[in-house]
C-alpha cells in the first residue's frame, strides 16, 4: 500500500508540473474516461522495423533489473518498477544509453503473484487463459513522443511474446488518448466493447457504454 501511495504521490507531481496545481487535484479526486479494452491476435503480426541506431529491447526482471543500469524518464515510473515486482508483472523497454526511452508492462497467469492478476481484467471482465496476456501502462518519454517509437515499441512487445509462446495480447486505451488509439489499430488490434469509467480517488465504478 505505502509503495502505491508513493507512486501516486509522484504521479501527482509530475500532473502538477505539466498541467497546474488544480488540474492535478481534480484529476486525483475524480476521473471519468472512456475506455477502450483492445485484444490481438498474436499468430498475425505485422513485420517489424528496424531499430533506430542505439536503442535497445529489453525485458526487465527482478534479475536484470537495477535503478543504477536502467534510468526510467519519470520518478513515478521508476517507482513502481518494485511495486510491480512485487505483484509479479515483467516489464519490456526500449533502452537509449541506460535510460528507458519507452517502456510497458504485462501480466499472465503463469508470473501473476495476486489472485486477480491485475485490477483491469475484473473491470473489463477479462478472464485470462494460458499463452494470454494483459499488457498496461505503455509511456514514451515526452521528448521522444511523435517519432513513431510507439509503434516500434509495442510491435516488438508483441513480437517478443509471441516468440515466447503467447498467442493472445489484451489492452486498453483511452477513447481520447488519438496517438494511442491509432498505434493499437496500425498494429491490428480489435476493439471490444468500450467502457465509461469513473474513478473516485482510489475507488472505481465502470459500466459498459450503451
Ligand atoms: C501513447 C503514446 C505511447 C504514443 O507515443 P507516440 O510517440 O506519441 O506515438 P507514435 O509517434 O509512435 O505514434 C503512433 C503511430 O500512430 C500514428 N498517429 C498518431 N497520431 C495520429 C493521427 N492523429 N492520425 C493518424 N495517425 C496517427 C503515428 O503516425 C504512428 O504511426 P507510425 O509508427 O506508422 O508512424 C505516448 O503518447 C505516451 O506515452 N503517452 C502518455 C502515456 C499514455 O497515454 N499511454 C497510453 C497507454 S495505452
Amino acid at each position: 500500500m505505502l509503495s502505491m501511495l508513493r507512486v501516486k504521490y509522484f504521479q501527482f507531481l509530475e500532473h502538477w508540473h505539466q498541467d497546474g496545481f488544480l488540474s492535478a487535484c481534480c484529476f486525483t479526486l475524480y476521473h471519468q474516461d472512456e475506455e477502450v479494452p483492445v485484444v490481438k491476435d498474436l499468430t498475425v503480426l505485422p513485420p517489424m522495423k528496424d531499430p533506430e541506431d542505439g536503442l535497445v529491447f529489453i525485458e526487465v526482471t527482478p534479475e536484470s533489473f537495477s535503478p543504477q543500469t536502467i534510468k526510467y524518464p519519470l520518478r513515478s515510473r521508476q517507482e513502481r518498477v518494485e511495486l510491480y515486482f512485487q505483484k509479479g508483472y515483467r516489464g519490456l523497454a526500449m533502452v537509449r544509453d541506460g535510460k528507458a526511452v519507452g517502456d510497458l508492462w504485462y501480466v499472465c497467469r503463469e508470473i501473476a503473484r495476486t489472485p486477480e492478476l491485475h485490477p483491469d481484467l475484473l473491470r473489463f471482465k477479462i478472464d485470462l487463459a494460458d499463452k494470454e496476456v494483459y499488457m498496461f501502462d505503455m509511456h514514451v518519454g515526452a521528448e521522444q513522443r511523435g517519432g513513431g517509437l510507439a509503434t516500434f515499441l509495442l510491435s516488438s512487445a508483441l513480437h517478443h511474446l509471441n516468440d515466447r509462446g503467447y498467442q493472445k495480447a489484451f489492452g486498453y486505451y483511452s477513447a481520447k488518448n488519438i496517438p494511442a488509439l491509432w498505434v493499437h489499430r496500425l498494429l491490428g488490434y480489435q476493439e471490444l466493447p468500450h467502457l465509461i469509467m469513473r474513478r473516485f480517488f482510489l475507488y472505481r465504478t465502470a459500466q459498459i457504454k450503451d
